[in-house]
């Protein structure tokens, strides 16, 4: 179901337990309280604040060892789509599990250098403005695949290549022309979008990089889009890529790597709920059939998918009030915290972090808003919501990816702290931003 859809879908009843069922024991009710593995929210909220971010370890590891195993049986590396979220904590578990990045920056590169040295020979640079500066670290630091989404990015990147007498190992981005239901702004494999070369010109560009000195074509990348929860279109994507390969191949084209991109989906309704072992397995059945015999080595860019439902934003309810009848509930997370309800009329699940006792809480029909000065500035509208009073806390759900890295300091509010939970130990990931941090980079 696309993001636009989820927010006409109301909230699930209030009571429930929450991630017993979804996510096995990572957030889940003890005694009325939401936890986040060992620890209870209300804890971290008084030690450290409020808006926050909250990760579970053992969630981000269990995601990631799910969809590995879902590709047992064919070469693969998984490369976390850093974009989702950056932090260097949650890179660092992810690198000790063995696992690869796509990044789309210099930036990013940096980020993966800095959380695992070693990780540089797992990395894909995807993008389709690479800079020559971006182009020359990514080749210093010697990345697996260059993921070229135009003719003019390809002779940039020989050029540079050839300025540090190195070869770039690359494959072509293609546009497989597959429709995927997402929202708009975030599906890309679609000829009016900007992403990659066309597949039907695939091959004659291949032919030009082919001579070059200083490349050296290795695979085929695609990437259709993100929360994809339809696993069709990603095996319809890699019909065309497998077809693609196979084309190559026969025009003498050394092919070893197939890129098949992210954009697996997550439930964000409650009600969509299902175990992830099982939309991973589906996944990767459309995503491996197309390959058949071709004997590639795949990679693959999740990032939603792996740390999306691991994070929990947690907010305090600052004021209560009613417009003409309307309700609000003012909290002090905002859109600068968390845009994807602005910017995509996505739906998070919102629940109180303490329940109440009673068998049957009474819930109201509220907007749950920030303190932005927009009418954008909301986190779910006539939602039903327990009742809940100045001063409670709330939970934002499944905020674990394209939260924190899309937070700006709009209205002037700092950025907010970030904690990640393993069992019963807690780290401050990354600490709460001051309105001095803002002032000191301007003159
Ligand atoms: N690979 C490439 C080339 C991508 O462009 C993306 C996401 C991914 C991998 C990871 O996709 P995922 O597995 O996370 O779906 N801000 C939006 C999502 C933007 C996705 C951009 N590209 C949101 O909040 O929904």
């Amino acid at each position: 179901m696309t993001d636009r859809r989820q927010t006409l879908v109301s909230a699930r009843p209030p009571g429930f337990q929450y991630r017993e069922t979804r996510h096995g024991i990572f957030h889940r009710r003890r005694e009325h309280v939401l936890h986040s593995e060992e620890v209870a929210l209300p804890r971290l909220a008084e030690k450290y604040g409020t808006p926050l971010y909250v990760y579970s370890a053992a969630t981000i590891r269990q995601r990631y060892q799910e969809f590995d195993d879902a590709f047992d049986g064919i070469p693969h590396t998984i490369c976390y789509s850093v974009k989702a979220n950056s932090n260097l904590s949650i890179l660092r578990l992810l690198a000790r599990k063995g696992c690869g990045f796509d990044v789309v920056s210099g930036g990013e590169l940096e980020r993966v250098l800095t959380a695992d040295r070693k990780a540089a020979r797992r990395v894909v640079f995807s993008g389709v403005g690479k800079t020559r500066e971006e182009l020359t670290a990514a080749l210093k630091a010697g990345i697996l695949l260059f993921n070229v989404e135009s003719e003019s990015e390809l002779w940039t990147l020989a050029e540079c290549a050839g300025k540090l007498r190195t070869t770039a190992p690359i494959a072509f981005r293609v546009n497989p022309d597959v429709a995927a239901e997402t929202h708009p702004y975030i599906s890309t494999g679609l000829h009016k979008h900007k992403f990659g070369v066309p597949i039907t010109e695939a091959r004659k560009l291949y032919a030009k990089a082919s001579g070059v000195r200083y490349l050296r074509v290795r695979g085929v990348s695609v990437h259709i889009g993100s929360q994809i929860t339809d696993a069709e279109p990603f095996g319809e994507a890699m019909t065309r890529v497998a077809g693609l390969v196979d084309e190559l191949r026969y025009d003498d084209h050394h092919i070893d790597l197939v890129d098949a991109g992210g954009g697996l989906g997550i439930p964000y309704n409650q009600s969509d709920a299902q175990s992830f072992r099982a939309q991973a397995e589906a996944y990767a059945k459309a995503v491996k059939a197309p390959l058949g015999e071709l004997d590639v080595r795949l990679l693959l860019e999740p990032g939603r998918s792996i740390i999306g439902p691991a994070g929990v934003l947690l907010a305090s309810v600052v004021y209560k009030k009613a417009n003409n009848g309307k309700r609000f509930v003012i909290v002090d997370a905002a859109m600068n915290d968390l845009i994807r309800p602005a910017l995509y009329g996505a739906h998070h699940e919102i629940v109180p972090v303490t329940e109440s006792a009673e068998e049957e809480p009474e819930v109201e029909t509220t907007d749950i808003v920030g303190p932005v000065c927009e009418t954008g500035d909301f986190f779910a509208r006539d939602r039903q919501l327990p009742f809940v009073e100045e001063g409670n806390l709330l939970a934002i759900l499944d905020t674990g990816a394209y939260g924190m890295v899309l937070a700006s300091n709009y209205n002037t509010r700092p950025r907010p702290a970030e904690v990640l939970v393993d069992g019963k130990s807690v780290k401050v990931i990354r600490r709460r931003e001051k309105v001095a941090d803002l002032l000191r980079s301007e003159l």
